[in-house]
């Protein structure tokens, strides 16, 4: 698609829609909205727009369908697939004045609010009063609910509680020719008409701007309990995982870190209380919730039963509430702790739970195969595993030109695992070229008219998920 540039006279009737204030074009401003937490990827906007209604949304999007110009919506930018790049310049829609909790309904367990709040903003003021929003990604402390519903976000909760899908009741929604609607009722059950709700959900700032969005929420457990499971291999950590379901336990966490994983979090949060001997290869931190203690403990001692079958160190139990909290900061860190040590990439493989033994076999033996290292953690209770590929001693060369086909490799894996290729990253714009592992032409054919009768001329966000 061939777009034209953002003119002064473009600029100008923005101005108008949103006031001068909450459009930028200074360089700085364009630089710190040029990226996001993916990768070291960089596209500028031409120009930054803050703002405030669904009205000026709809302006906008009227605006830009006439003048031709592309707009990508933007959250924290915290995305981990480049959504949030403006890859085709033009218009950068930041929903960060969108933060507000509009009403926390304690008749119903229900909140609405606006999509540029944090998501542990939101957490804790329903928390306040005794509700819980599990979904939980890594990123909480700084993402935006707005983003979680983009990408369908996960967390270490999905486990026991699901993924921000599970949430939502009804979404307000600008589409891209400058409609507002809404997309379902603010109920439990729904069987009327095409489920436009789940639509939105996770399809990446392509089909229009949510606006508000109705969750439901659920009362908070009360108790909890935190395991660190050392093992001496990966793989049996993993085996161990489907083991622990099988015996009736559904954990509220069940998390996998490869050695280097918890190691390198740990070094990054500058924390030398963990004591790792050489032997271990990998971790499981296991948590389970709920409002009964006896219950959780017995839980635990299901937990251990099935341990003994499997070959593992002593068990950490964390005592207290700051164990706990330092043992999940450092599981949350370790993405960016990556990040900090070398050029990397970043795959969020996910398949069935009881097959993540095999994937992670597989995934080293094509790294050997490409002479690639990779440090592997995730949320293996969904099966879902995030593989960073290291470049460490890899020459430009074989990451510039190679990595494409080990990372293609692990996808097809995957597929034939009977799993996919984003569990909670998305595809946006750098997964966008193994889209036709998972789908054959037919169900992206489907997929793209959906997106062309949202958006049919094809300013939205254009150039993620597909080619
Ligand atoms: C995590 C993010 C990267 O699980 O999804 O840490
Ligand atoms: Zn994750």
């Amino acid at each position: 698609m061939k777009y034209n540039v953002v003119t002064s006279a473009v600029i100008e009737q923005i101005q108008t829609i949103v006031g001068n204030d909450y459009v930028l074009f200074d360089e700085e401003n364009l630089d710190k909205y040029a990226h996001d937490e993916t990768e070291d990827l960089k596209f500028f906007p031409e120009v930054v727009v803050k703002p405030r209604t669904p009205e000026e949304i709809s302006q906008i999007f009227k605006l830009c369908n006439k003048e031709n110009i592309p707009l990508t919506p933007r959250g924290a930018g915290t995305g981990l697939s480049g959504g949030a790049l403006p890859v085709n310049k033009g218009v950068l829609l930041s929903m960060e004045r969108f933060d507000a909790i509009l009403e926390i309904d304690e008749r119903n367990l229900q909140a609405v609010i606006e999509p540029g709040v944090i998501t542990e903003v939101f957490q804790n003021a329903v928390e306040e009063k005794g509700l819980f929003y599990p979904p939980d990604p890594a990123s909480k402390g700084s993402c935006f609910i707005g983003g979680n519903l983009a990408e369908n976000s996960g967390g270490p909760k999905a486990v026991k509680y699901g993924v921000t899908k599970d949430y939502v009741l009804n979404l307000e929604v600008v589409l891209p020719t400058g409609e507002i609607i809404w997309t379902g009722a603010n109920v439990l059950k729904n069987s009327t008409g095409y489920n436009l709700t789940q639509l939105m959900i996770g399809s990446e700032g392509t089909l229009g701007i949510i606006t508000k969005a109705v969750f439901r929420l659920i009362p908070y457990p009360k108790h909890n309990l935190l395991m660190l499971v050392p093992f001496y291999s990966a793989e049996e950590a993993c085996a161990a995982v489907s083991a622990i379901f099988r015996a009736g336990v559904t954990p509220s966490g069940m998390e996998f870190m490869e050695r280097d994983a918890l190691i390198w979090g740990a070094e990054h949060l500058g924390d030398e209380s963990l004591h790792i001997p050489e032997n271990i290869q990998a971790h499981l931190l296991i948590e389970v919730d709920g409002n009964n203690q006896e219950v959780l403990f017995n839980d635990c001692e299901t937990i251990y039963k099935v341990l003994e079958d499997f070959n593992c160190d002593e068990v950490l139990f964390a005592e207290d509430s700051v164990q706990k909290d330092k043992l999940w900061k450092i599981r949350r860190v370790v993405g960016e702790a990556v990040k900090s040590k070398s050029i990397y990439k970043e795959e969020d493989t996910v398949v069935p739970r009881a097959e993540l033994p095999i994937l992670l076999k597989g995934v080293k033996e094509i790294g050997a195969e490409y002479g690639f290292k990779s440090v592997c953690y995730g949320h293996a209770g969904d099966g879902n595993l995030h593989i960073n590929i290291i470049k460490g001693d890899m020459s430009d060369d074989d990451w510039n030109n190679k990595l494409s086909g080990g990372i293609r490799e692990i996808f097809e894996l995957c597929i034939q695992l009977k799993g996919t290729i984003s569990g909670e990253h998305g595809i946006g714009f750098v997964q966008k070229e193994y889209m036709d592992i998972p789908f054959n032409s037919t169900e992206i054919r489907l997929q793209k008219d959906i997106k062309g009768l949202f958006d049919p001329n094809h300013i939205m966000n254009p150039g993620k998920v597909f080619m």
